[in-house]
């Protein structure tokens, strides 16, 4: 029988990319999703990519008994975990509302898992946990420093799964923990069908939506948050990773979870980025070049809270995970913009 992956947040931008990719490897997906930043048809776009089913629990992470039912109806073997919210500037409007979603919700997880003795667990962090450093280019041992709520709800995750795994060592029973936290750099793109994507509400905060929706035209002007820092061209730098590569990498880790690295337990940190930086100005050109669309934008002050530039060391991944990048820059404005085409509604 199939390994059975439940995915929470599964309806959501990269955990519906993740379900297409589990699903086409052979797992059984049960996708757990409160909907609240994410709509059901991203579930039957996945069906629709992949020709198979998947259960789908309309289930918010913090209802303990609701979820305790999904694990006693599924036989899960593993969870990716990417429920949460993720807007910074809304974490620091309303911390409380992050930290009860992201590490209560979490806690009421990990409990959950530990009753059904399902112990192996993805995560998906970020590379905000680095924080500010002295480094552009982070690599898993550097001191962790989130400086914002919606940072430090990963941080706090990431040390309570340190904590959970180191716990086991303290017991001389029970199957230990087996974690991967998943550290993201920028993902952006879509999957090639142009069936599923980002579809942000409102607004965009990050860069790749909203150059798409100026080049559709539905919004008229991007801002170039600053072009003073000390990068080649002035404009900040991040390490952009197409979201199908990146979910791939989640599919590495659950094998990883299986085999003999982690076969006496163990929590364990990975970048996934591309391992090289790209600007502001690098991402408009190439949007121009692939789509033959005009990208208006100003150059505006710096947004309070960013960083000149950093990108990921993804030695270890290649190493532990045998995962790296496989798609360019180009792939993934094409991608972006074919979804952008395809549904300029997003899912609605
Ligand atoms: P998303 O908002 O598209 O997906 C998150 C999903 O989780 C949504 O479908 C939402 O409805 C669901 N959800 C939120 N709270 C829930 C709860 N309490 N119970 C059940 N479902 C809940 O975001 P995404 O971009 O797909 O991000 C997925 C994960 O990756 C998040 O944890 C995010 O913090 C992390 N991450 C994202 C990025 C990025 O740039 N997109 C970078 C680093 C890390
Ligand atoms: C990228 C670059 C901006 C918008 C965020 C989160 C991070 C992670 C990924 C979850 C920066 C510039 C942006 C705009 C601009 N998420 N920019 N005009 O800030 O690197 O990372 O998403 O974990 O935690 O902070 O991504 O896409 O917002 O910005 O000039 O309208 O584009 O200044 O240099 P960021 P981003």
């Amino acid at each position: 029988m199939a390994n059975t992956v439940l995915v929470t947040g599964g309806a959501g931008y990269i955990g519906s990319h993740a379900c297409v990719e589990l699903l086409q490897a052979g797992y059984q997906v049960v996708v757990v999703d409160n909907l609240v930043n994410s709509k059901i048809e991203s579930l039957k776009r996945i069906q629709e990519i992949t020709g198979k089913p998947l259960a789908f629990y309309q289930v918010d992470i913090r209802d303990h008994d609701a979820l305790a039912d999904v694990f006693a109806k599924e036989s899960i073997t593993s969870v990716i975990h990417f429920a949460g919210l993720k807007a910074v500037g809304e974490s620091c409007e309303q911390p409380l509302m992050y930290y009860h979603n992201n590490v209560y919700g979490t806690m009421v997880l990990l409990a959950v898992m530990a009753e059904a003795n399902v112990k192996q667990l993805v995560f998906s962090s970020s590379a905000t946990v680095y924080g500010t450093n002295s480094e552009i280019q982070y690599t898993e041992d550097l001191p962790l420093g989130a400086v914002n709520p919606y940072g430090r709800t990963k941080a706090m995750i990431e040390d309570m799964l340190r904590d959970l795994s180191a716990a086991d060592a303290l017991k001389s029973t029970g199957s230990p923990w087996k974690i991967a936290l998943l550290r993201y750099f920028n993902p952006i793109g879509a999957h090639g069908s142009g069936k599923i994507g980002e579809d942000p509400n409102g607004i965009p905060n990050n860069l790749m939506p909203y150059v798409a929706q100026v080049a559709i035209g539905k919004l008229v002007q991007l801002s170039v948050f600053g072009d003073d820092y000390p990068t080649p061209d002035g404009t900040g730098i991040r390490d952009y990773i197409h979201v199908v590569d990146l979910v791939k990498g989640h599919v590495k880790a659950i094998e990883a979870l299986n085999g003999e690295k982690f076969a006496s337990g163990g929590c364990k940190a990975y970048n996934l980025g591309a391992g090289k930086g790209c600007s502001v100005l690098e991402i408009i050109s190439t949007f121009e070049k692939i789509t033959g669309r005009k990208v208006n934008y100003r150059i505006a002050p710096r947004r309070a809270g960013d960083l000149a530039e950093y990108f990921a060391d993804p030695s270890l991944a290649l190493k532990e995970l045998n995962w790296k990048v496989e798609k360019t820059l180009e792939d993934m404005v094409a991608d972006t913009w074919n979804w952008q085409v395809k549904n300029p509604q997003g899912y609605n």
